[in-house]
């Protein structure tokens, strides 16, 4: 079994994308229901809710944990990789894919969490790959809210064209979504600034799995399962779910 971790539904951007290449796996999807935003919350909170879900994957005994958070990731991927030796896979912002895909070299902007824009682990990606001159960050932390009450209509574009309000948008060639409860809007990012490459880090990370899973010789033989689990308990809402699911396959 393969277990999924997000704050909330944001997650389910992710593992659409791991379904798709991964199609024969055993899912535990697992929602942080009762402590989503956690671009609110502390670092140690956020450390202590992860514990809780890593702990609950490890009793139902997953092969694999995917972090599809990437504020989770910024917060806790080092620590969790010191302690544990199951493979932890982690998203992370797709800057480098818009570095490599523009020749041009025009401005990125990367829209994600506070914390996760503020995190070191971002900035040393973005020192690696020499793109400080090129990279703006714009916290979106609406957004989040906004995914988790089912909001995607003109008071989300509205937020969003606000907030875009404070660039020069016209001289930007991508934009990267670094948080997984932004992909949902990508169709409003692309209305609005139809110009913009859109990046996120799904496609990458999906594809990062398969190839670890191969290496390992980890790949399931059984049949295709999903569960779904909000702070630790069996969701009693998976309409909720499905509703989410079936909004990100209009995306692809
Ligand atoms: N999906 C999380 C991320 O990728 C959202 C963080 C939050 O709960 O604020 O960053």
């Amino acid at each position: 079994m393969i277990g999924v971790f997000d704050s909330g539904i944001g997650g389910l951007t992710l593992l659409h994308e791991i379904i798709l290449q991964l199609p024969d796996e055993q899912y535990c999807y697992y929602a942080d229901t009762e402590n989503v935003p956690y671009s609110t919350k502390t670092e140690d909170q956020i450390k202590s809710y992860v514990d809780e879900a890593v702990n609950y994957f490890f009793q139902r005994k997953v092969k694999v944990i995917v972090l599809a958070c990437n504020t989770a990731t910024n917060v806790c991927i080092e620590d969790l990789r010191s302690r544990y030796t199951l493979p932890i896979i982690a998203i992370q912002p797709a800057v480098k894919v818009a570095v490599d895909n523009d020749p041009l070299h025009r401005k990125i902007l990367v829209c994600a969490t506070p914390i996760t824009l503020r995190s070191v682990r971002f900035q040393r990606l973005v020192d690696l790959l020499g793109a400080n001159n090129l990279v703006e960050r714009l916290a979106l932390p609406e957004l989040v809210k906004l995914a988790e009450a089912e909001i995607f209509d003109e008071k989300a574009t509205q937020y969003i064209k606000d907030s875009l309000e404070q660039f020069d948008i016209k001289r930007f060639g991508s934009l990267v979504l670094g948080c997984t409860h932004f992909t949902y809007f990508e169709p409003i990012f692309k209305k609005i600034a139809p110009h913009l490459s859109i990046y996120d880090g799904n496609e990458g990370t999906a594809r990062h799995l398969k190839n670890i899973l191969g290496r390992l010789n980890l790949n399931s033989k059984e049949k295709f399962s999903v569960e779904y689990i909000e702070s630790g308990n069996p969701t009693q809402n998976i309409e909720r779910f499905e509703r989410y699911i079936e909004r990100v396959k209009l995306l692809s």
